[in-house]
């Protein structure tokens, strides 16, 4: 099967286009594997630090879905960028559904 195509909007508005991205991996360490600037991953995934902020494209945002509660709070401690759109990627998995997903890196403050 072949991989899943997502797009991150770097901070200076460079596309990044990865269209390999394996089923299953979360989408922080993808951005990390491809250089994506912008998504540090500092706590390794453990949804703490709040390094791999991203804002899902509106029509993105129903396949994608919401922060649970732990990932909210973290966001809500971490930055004042949060927004209805705003997601710790790498608390959201690579899947099939995802094929096309368009986000937008938010810088760390
Ligand atoms: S990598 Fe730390 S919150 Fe996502």
């Amino acid at each position: 099967m072949s991989g899943v195509t997502i797009t991150f909007v770097e901070p200076d508005g460079t596309e990044k286009i990865i269209e390999d991205a394996v089923v299953g991996e979360s989408l922080m360490n993808v951005a990390k594997d491809n250089g994506v600037e912008g998504i540090w991953g500092d706590c390794g995934g453990g949804c703490a630090c709040g390094t791999c902020h991203v804002y899902v494209d509106e029509k993105w945002q129903d396949v994608v879905g919401k922060p649970d509660d732990i990932e909210e709070m973290t966001l809500d401690m971490v930055t004042e960028a949060q927004q209805d759109n705003s997601r710790l990627c790498c608390q959201i998995q690579v899947s099939p559904e995802l094929d096309g997903v368009r986000l937008t890196v938010v810088p760390a403050e």
